[in-house]
Order: structure tokens, then C-alpha cells, then sequence
């Protein structure tokens, strides 16, 4: 084998090892240079057939050609994965003076607002939270209530019912929260300290009424539970929720068949000029009903209404978030227009929780 000049050698691989422009390009040039088959592998190998003196002469050159060539590559390796990264850096890179992109939020809707603040302030006076099935049988909804089946309330409930089973039993959408009531004094003995906020359906619908609503139904029993109780719970609720300490009330007597005494509380406020503002003026405004809970209420669940008796109200979470918050027609509730959600929605941030609430 004729060995090709050195000094011929380097150039021709210097030039290859500045002229690959990729990371792949230059290593051929490695392998063609120092590989196993490679040009210099080639050189060092025909050292074995020179004689002792020959090899001396050309075994530093080419030991030196050889690592010459090793750090041409290096740094060209080195070179093109610093511009690279730099490149890289470049283009993703963060321009942190450009302004931000306006994002789209979502809000709050006004009935799981009002159920958060409404939970909240009751939790605050102790009361646990407890749901129930939105699909219930006659005896939840309306026997164990103390409405058994020729009841004359039933008639007001304009209640939705399922097709029958086979054993002809119905059932339907519960019509109010207070079937929450049963299910709890039957699953544990008393205390009871229950706060029931959930769906509730009625076969109704115009600017006050939808087939679904909401309710939250309150219920408190225990030995001594007596009327004062009843009233300064929903005192301080009102209160705490139009957040008007003054707030004017008056409870007048109504009839449930499930509460006795019963009552229904109004609040002061004036209706000027058709605008409704709560707190002040000569006029009255509904917002709940309520009352000592009905011995034979008890006794349907299995409570011994000698020893224990207690409290028990309902208000409407619509109605109540209409009042609070000036919302004219109930139906627009339900209606997910995203316009409507903009203007009548919450921050996230907004929404109570049991520690008061970040924006509070
Ligand atoms: N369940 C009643 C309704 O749907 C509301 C109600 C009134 C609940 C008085 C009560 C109560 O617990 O004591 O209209």
C-alpha cells in the first residue's frame, strides 16, 4: 500500500470537517477519518509493515496528524451545538414586554354563588351540610311530611311523576327540599343541626317560576329547640346575607302541613318608582317559610316528640338570588345564554368559602 502524504491528508480532512454544516455531516467525516476503515485508521495500520527505523520517523506524525484531526472535530461539534442552542434560545425565548393576550374567564353562576354564601353562613352557625336524591317516592316527598294521600296541599305541589313499575309504585321529582328532612331523621338518631341545598321540580313556568328551581330546607332538633331559636337563626341569616344589619323582619303566620306553629318571614323594603331596594322603606317582601317542626313529623320518623322537637325552614336559592342581586326574570336562570353569565356571573374569587372567602 503507498501511504498518501500526511500533510496531503490533513488538508483534505480539515477542509471536510469545516465544510460539514450538520451535526450527521460531520460525523462522517469522523468515521471516514478515525473509523475502523477510516483514512488515518488506514495510515496508523501500514505502520505494522515499515521497518523499526521507518516507523519512527512517521509514527509521531501520524500520531499527530491523528489528534489534530480528533480536535478539529471537536470543536467544530462544540461550535455548531453552541450556535445551535443559541438558535434555539432565539427563537423560544420569552418577550416578556409583549402585553397579555386577553383571556377568556368563565364566572360563577348566580345559583352556585348564593348556594356557597347561603352554606357558608349557616355553616358558621353550626349547621352540617346533608343532600338527598332528586328522584323520590310519594312518602319522602309528601306522606312522611304529614300529607298523606287525599291531602289538599299535594294539589299545590303540581308535582312530575314517573311512569309506574310494575308493583305500580310512582315516583316522582321531588317538589322541595324538605324530603331531606326525613331522610336524615330516619338514617341517625337527634341531634339534628342540617343545612339541604339542591334541585327541586315543579310542573310551572312563567317571570317567577321554571320546572327546576332551587331550594335550601333547614332543619334543627334537639331537646329544648324552641321558637326563639327558629327566629333568631333566620334573623341572623338574613341578615348576614343582604349584609344590612338593621335589616327590618316580621314573621307572619302561614300553615305547612309538616310544621306547626308555621310562619313566613318577610324582610322591609320599598318599591319606588317600580325599584325594589331591601332594607328600607314601608313595604314587605317574602323570602322564606317556616316553623316548629310537626310532632307527627317526628313520630313518622321514628323521633320521640316527647322529648325532642326543633325547627325546620325552606327558602327559595333563586328567589333569594334575584332579590339580592337585582335579577328580573327567573327563567333566564336556566337558559345558559353566555351574554347573560357575563353580566349576572361571579368571580371564582368571589364565591364564600368556610374561611370567609378570598375576596372578603
Ligand atoms: N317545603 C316548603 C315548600 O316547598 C318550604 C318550607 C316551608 C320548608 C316551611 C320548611 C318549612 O321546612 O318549615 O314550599
Amino acid at each position: 500500500m503507498t501511504m498518501q502524504d500526511p500533510t496531503e491528508t490533513e488538508t483534505e480532512l480539515l477542509a471536510a470537517v469545516n465544510g460539514a454544516d450538520t451535526l450527521d455531516a460531520l460525523e462522517q467525516v469522523r468515521i471516514g477519518a478515525l473509523g475502523r476503515k477510516g483514512r488515518i485508521t488506514d495510515l496508523m495500520k501500514s505502520l505494522g509493515g515499515m521497518s523499526p527505523d521507518e516507523r519512527r520517523a512517521a509514527g509521531p506524525a501520524l500520531n499527530g496528524l491523528k489528534d489534530r484531526i480528533s480536535s478539529a472535530i471537536d470543536a467544530r461539534r462544540e461550535a455548531m451545538e453552541t450556535s445551535g442552542l443559541e438558535a434555539r434560545l432565539r427563537q423560544e425565548g420569552i418577550d416578556v414586554t409583549l402585553p397579555v393576550r386577553p383571556e377568556t374567564n368563565g364566572s360563577v353562576h348566580p345559583v352556585s354563588q348564593v348556594t356557597e354564601e347561603l352554606v357558608a353562613i349557616f355553616a358558621d352557625m353550626g349547621f352540617e351540610l346533608a343532600e338527598g336524591p332528586d328522584v323520590e317516592d310519594d312518602f319522602h316527598n309528601f306522606t312522611a311530611l304529614n300529607m298523606p294521600p287525599e291531602h289538599p296541599a299535594r294539589q299545590m305541589h303540581d308535582t312530575f311523576y314517573l311512569t309506574p313499575d310494575e308493583s305500580g309504585a310512582q315516583r316522582l321529582l321531588r317538589t322541595h327540599t324538605s324530603t331531606v328532612q326525613i331522610r336524615t331523621m330516619m338514617s341517625r338518631p337527634p341531634p339534628h343541626r342540617i343545612i339541604v341545598p339542591g334541585r327541586t321540580y315543579r310542573s310551572d313556568s312563567d317571570m317567577t317560576h321554571t320546572p327546576m328551581f332551587h331550594q335550601v330546607e333547614g332543619l334543627v332538633i334537639d331537646r329544648a329547640t324552641h321558637m326563639g331559636h327558629l327566629k333568631g337563626c333566620l334573623i341572623e341569616f338574613a341578615r348576614a346575607f343582604f349584609d344590612i344589619d338593621d335589616l327590618p323582619y316580621r314573621f307572619r303566620p302561614s300553615y305547612f302541613p309538616f310544621t306547626e306553629p308555621s310562619a313566613e318571614m318577610d324582610i322591609g323594603c320599598s318599591r319606588a318608582d317600580g325599584e325594589l331596594r331591601i332594607g328600607a322603606g314601608d313595604d314587605w317582601l317574602e323570602i322564606l317559610g317556616c316553623g316548629m317542626v310537626n310532632p307527627r313529623v317526628l313520630e313518622n320518623c321514628g323521633v320521640d316528640s316527647s322529648v325532642y322537637q326543633g325547627f325546620a325552614f325552606g327558602v327559595g336559592i333563586d328567589r333569594i338570588a334575584m332579590l339580592k342581586y337585582g335579577i328580573p326574570d327567573l327563567r333566564s336562570f336556566f337558559e345558559s345564554d353566555l351574554r347573560w353569565l357575563r353580566h349576572y356571573g361571579f368571580s371564582a374569587l368571589d364565591v364564600p368559602t368556610l374561611a370567609g372567602g378570598l375576596a372578603r
